[in-house]
């Protein structure tokens, strides 16, 4: 099929239900895009586009493995705009693009007053495939704009996940303060490779002399880069099979393997992937330590895909952890994954994204135009207890500012129905909710958020047990995956009095207990909000002390 380029983007319809068929675009003899993807005909789930900008005027030949019937009747439409698709379960808290398939937050990088968000993308499909950097970029951490594809496969292959760093210095001889990008490309081998952006992050180039670096080793991937002030030097962690890997270098360009990490260490239920390694403070200290952050899947506490870490010493070659025999997870939902970090954030805050998924469902989760999103952001810091340091998750105080000014703070009755829907004056199924409990005698405390169609959500503290749990047994649908309805459940410290943060967002929830000691997020997919909650208190009784629902301001 041959098409005019008239319009800026190319709309490609796209039928869900189809099969998986390799499309290429050919300028000429040269082919510039190649995408697996299921064209529709009759019947339309949504569009997926393609920025022809370049191509204006051209004529370009489109091509698939099954030949020109293949194509016939598929009715590719030339657009000014790009698709606004929509869907029930669409965050508004969390950025999603319009359509295609989001995964790993990937090359999360602050630069002039900008936060850029690269993710795991296709723009396709929404099922893994294709995978590109998709980018959105923000001021607020919260308001994000969308701007399509970022950095796209290329003969090496597809691009897999990594992160991004600002040479200030120059290192890499690109120019003063450009943005490198470093980044796994994946075909039948994994390899690095790097791009440069000399325009803030808007814009990549891919360096010329890619790969910068190979193994033999079949799960060789997911390159984060910082830059370790004590040695003045770059250092670059690999997930490689079930362990880190970890390089220098002065350029960015060179790199020399220092030392291996993982042996022995944590769990191995799977292989590791998406490294970080970053030094927080201590709270309530003037001390430091290193994590090494390390997502893994599968083996997460409650099947599939989770984040662990490690807390220990890093000196510029080798990562030594202080408790080899604790296995620390940062999570305790089934869906957090590929938690990193924003290089060169401001204030030196270490501020946290995971992609809200679980690789067990993630291609079965019911949306269609678009699949998944990723979690809030959060901030990271460290504490101890029992003289253990654990990280200490907490929405990012960005998330405070959009609490509406008219929500009033109340005492609750345990044993009674609350309408949430007149507490807020709204019903859009996106809110946050803030609550103290204090405990008199009670062996087990806890609440339902529900909605009419008895579709609910339990969370309840086991007081002897010393735990919280979620549970999503009967959440609204939950029939597309035999591991999506589950409980979770996390250790909390002893105490009275309990404090809960919760941001519910059409399609997820995520808790933040004690000023973030523990941190769950699961998804969920009821058919309308969860607009009433009740509290019980088994074996004794309690008092909710103060109970606010908060509107969020949001556009
Ligand atoms: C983690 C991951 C990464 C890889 C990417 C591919 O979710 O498997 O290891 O780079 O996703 O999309």
């Amino acid at each position: 099929m041959d098409i005019t380029v008239s319009e800026k983007y190319l709309w490609f319809p796209v039928d869900m239900s189809g099969e998986m068929v390799w499309v290429s675009v050919y300028d000429g003899d040269q082919k510039i895009q190649e995408m697996k993807v299921s064209l529709g005909k009759e019947h339309i789930d949504f569009y997926g586009v393609w920025k022809a900008t370049e191509y204006l005027g051209k004529e370009l030949r489109i091509v698939s493995e099954k030949g020109e019937e293949y194509l016939d009747g598929v009715d590719i439409r030339q657009e000014k705009t790009r698709p606004q698709n929509d869907y029930p379960y669409r965050p508004r808290l969390h950025y999603t693009p319009a359509y295609g398939w989001v995964n790993d937050p990937n090359g999360l990088v602050y630069v002039d007053g900008v936060y850029h968000m690269f993710h795991q993308y296709n723009p396709y499909s929404t099922e893994w495939q294709n995978m590109s950097w998709g980018h959105a970029t923000s001021t607020d951490l919260v308001t994000w704009e969308h701007h399509g594809d970022a950095i796209s496969p290329d003969a090496l292959g597809t691009i897999f996940s990594g992160s991004c760093v600002v040479d200030k210095d120059n290192t890499a001889g690109f120019g003063d303060g450009a943005v490198i990008a470093f980044y796994t490309s994946a075909s039948d081998r994994q390899v690095q490779s790097m791009a440069y952006s000399l325009d803030n992050g808007k814009t990549f180039k891919k360096y010329a002399r890619n790969p910068i670096l190979t193994s033999t080793q079949r799960d060789f991937r997911d390159p984060k880069v910082i830059w370790h002030e004590d040695t003045k030097k770059w250092i670059m962690v690999l997930a490689v099979g079930q362990e880190m890997e970890i390089y220098s270098s002065a350029d960015l360009k060179n790199w020399t393997l220092e030392s291996k990490f993982g042996e022995g260490q944590g769990a191995h239920g799977g292989v590791w992937e998406c490294p970080d390694l970053l030094e927080l403070p201590i709270e309530g200290t003037e001390l430091k330590k290193w994590v090494l952050v390390c997502n893994l899947n599968p083996g997460g506490p409650f099947g599939g895909s989770a984040t662990q870490y490690f807390v220990g010493t890093f000196d510029g070659k080798r990562f030594v952890n202080e408790s080899p025999a604790v296995t620390k997870w940062m999570d305790w939902g089934k869906d957090h994954y590929a938690t990193v970090t924003w290089s060169n954030a401001p204030a030196g805050r270490a501020i946290a994204l995971a992609w809200m998924s679980n690789w067990q469902y993630a291609n079965d989760v019911p949306t269609r135009q678009y699949r998944s999103a990723n979690s809030v952001p959060r901030d990271l810091s460290l504490y101890t207890s029992e003289g253990e340091t654990y990280v200490k998750v907490t929405p990012s105080p960005e998330l405070l500012k959009l609490r509406d000014k008219g929500s009033k703070k109340r005492a609750f009755k345990v044993d009674r129905t609350y309408n949430l829907d007149k507490l807020l004056n709204d019903n859009s199924g996106t809110y946050e909710i803030e609550m103290t409990i204090k405990n008199k005698d009670a062996d087990v405390i806890g609440f339902q958020l529900f909605n009419s169609k008895g579709e609910e959500v339990e969370m309840y503290y086991n007081l002897a047990e010393k735990t919280f749990t979620m549970d999503r047994t009967k959440s609204g649908e939950v029939s597309f995956s035999k591991d999506f309805p589950a409980v979770t459940v996390a250790p909390v410290e002893g105490g009275n009095e309990m404090k809960l943060r919760l941001f519910v967002d059409k399609s997820s929830i995520e808790a933040f207990g004690n000023d973030g000691r523990f941190a769950m997020t699961n998804l969920v997919f009821p058919s309308e909000p969860y607009n009433r909650i009740s509290f019980y208190a088994k074996g004794g009784s309690c008092n909710v002390t103060s109970f606010t629902v908060y509107k969020l301001g949001l556009k």
